[in-house]
């Protein structure tokens, strides 16, 4: 990494920090993750009621590259309601089996998290 990357990699990290979800710690942190072909993800800390849930900016910045199917259709576990219920109960959730992607399942957050 050159010192311009090495800039340019400070600067998107300090971009990122103002938008961290914090509202527990008041402690945000921000994060710059550049990829082997040059783009750059950026990452905040988002934390939870339940602060073991908390996830780290550097972890979100990692996140931001991953999208996620499944052969099931499955529908998010407990602790990823919990966590999106921190930002929207009304949220739709769309669950969809890659062996039948025309079958469309969909239920709000408030449905799948009384
Ligand atoms: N935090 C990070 O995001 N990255 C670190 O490397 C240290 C800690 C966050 C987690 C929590 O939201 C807050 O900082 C206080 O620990």
């Amino acid at each position: 990494m050159n010192d311009a990357e090495r800039d340019e990699l400070i600067r998107s990290a300090l971009d990122a920090q103002k938008r961290a979800f914090c509202p527990y710690s008041n402690f945000p942190v921000g994060a710059a993750l550049r990829t082997a072909s040059g783009r750059i993800f950026q990452g905040v800390n988002v934390e939870n009621a339940s602060f073991g849930l908390t996830i780290c900016a550097e972890r979100v910045a990692a996140s931001a590259a991953i999208a996620v199917v499944s052969r099931t259709g499955v529908s998010p576990c407990g602790a990823c309601r919990q966590f999106l219920a921190e930002f929207n109960p009304k949220l739709p959730i769309v669950m969809i089996d890659s062996l039948q992607p025309g079958v469309i399942h969909e239920a709000t957050l408030a449905e799948l998290l009384p």
